[in-house]
């Protein structure tokens, strides 16, 4: 049992709402776990000592929003967007044939190359949906494959109805045939409640039918329209909705009375050129908010929860302690997770040390890598 201290933390931001932060600050790590956080001046004796020399630490990123097990590129479209083409749910027809014509070693591969990104920029947590296979055999092997890479999977067997089957027919197989297939390997499941995907009848028949084989339900809601996700959400008591961009005022009040965090995804905005979610009317009444990539090859390309901090602090009007909350806390809360997204005695020790002294610099400094160090459950992993 080997006892490290981290000394000499310029700035210590915990996670942790009861004590968020602490200057000048010391932190025991022993077996992979926080046995002490507290002022450098009382650091207790440790075996081993990693001098940090006032830099920052905050706990690892969660990402709990990304969808990594893909083939093919988008380029084009995004490239056409960029062009003024509008962003559609169709798109991800495209990529659903690439990754039905993918082996699964070149689908692991990919995964382990965007996980490996994530974690060179502090994800020490990440959620993966299935959602690019469509068939039984598909979203069943995309979500084995998850397995390989984290806990926090996701059955999406529901992001649209592929091509050439009728609606009906195909909810009748992801809430029977599909649904069998993929509780295994799956946590979450999840649905793409949106015009030109799944309606809110069918969203709520999805998710009933995966609550009734034994997994959690997390909704993506609201993203390109108003629309009843959110509500379903919050009905069902869904750990997360995702995207929460177009909100009615009862959809904001009814997440602030909930145990439902609003999952904002900047990324998405960004590589569509769209309005941002409105994340001040959500913290100002009261709602939890988090932070994720939704990494995917169609609306959000990218990996960096770096980017997403600073994103949701310049577009999203979110103070830099906030966005930097609902990275951390707020992610493992849409997880339901309390052992990470904090630093605190009897967490997790999945850390972040930033090459700069305070967190402020994540939005301060966009673009700039200051991902130091990574740790994971006690380990130096970058
Ligand atoms: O979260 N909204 C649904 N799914 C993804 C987009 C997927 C795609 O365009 O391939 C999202 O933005
Ligand atoms: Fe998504």
């Amino acid at each position: 049992m080997t006892a490290t201290l981290f000394d000499h933390i310029g700035l210590l931001y915990t996670g942790d709402p009861a004590q968020e932060e602490v200057e000048n600050a010391a932190m025991v790590v022993v077996d992979g776990q926080v046995l002490w956080t507290g002022p450098s001046s009382r650091a207790p004796d440790a075996d081993e000592r990693v001098d940090l020399d006032g830099r920052c630490v905050i706990p690892g990123f969660v990402d709990s929003h990304a969808h990594l097990i893909f083939a093919g590129d988008r380029t084009a479209e995004f490239n056409a967007r960029m062009s003024g083409r509008p962003y559609t749910a169709g798109g991800i027809r495209t990529t659903v044939e690439a990754t039905r014509s993918a082996s699964d070693a070149e689908l692991a591969t990919h995964a382990a190359e965007l996980v490996s990104e994530m974690l060179a920029q502090g994800t020490t947590t990440v959620e993966i949906k299935g959602g690019y296979g469509l068939s039984v055999a598909d979203e069943r092997r995309s979500l084995e494959i998850a397995t390989g890479f984290t806990d926090e999977t996701t059955f999406l067997g529901a992001h649209v109805v592929p091509a050439g089957i009728p609606a009906d027919d195909y909810v009748a197989t992801v809430t029977g045939e599909m649904l069998e297939a993929c509780v295994p390997y799956a946590k979450w499941v999840d649905v793409f409640c949106e015009r030109g995907a799944f309606d809110g009848d069918q969203t709520k028949e999805i998710l009933l039918a995966g609550i009734k084989a034994g997994l959690m339900p997390r909704v993506h809601a609201n993203q390109l329209t108003e629309g009843p996700g959110v509500r379903i959400a919050v009905e069902l008591d869904a750990a997360s909705a995702d995207h929460c961009t177009h909100l009615t005022d009862a959809d904001v009040e009814a997440l602030a009375g909930s145990n439902t965090v609003a999952t904002l995804l900047p990324g998405a905005e960004f590589s569509t050129r769209s309005p941002y979610p409105d994340a001040r009317r959500l913290i100002d009444a009261g709602a939890t908010v988090a932070i994720a990539t939704d990494c995917n090859p169609g609306s959000s390309f990218t990996s960096s929860m770096p980017f997403c901090v600073a994103l949701a602090v310049r577009e999203m009007k979110m103070t830099p302690r906030e966005a930097v909350r609902a990275a951390t806390y707020g992610g493992a809360r849409a997880l339901r997770r309390d052992d990470i997204g904090v630093l605190r005695a009897g967490s997790r020790a999945d850390l972040v040390v930033l090459d700069a002294p305070s967190y402020v610099h994540l939005a301060y400094r966009p673009g700039v890598p200051l991902v130091q160090q990574v740790w994971r459950d006690g380990l130096r992993v970058v």
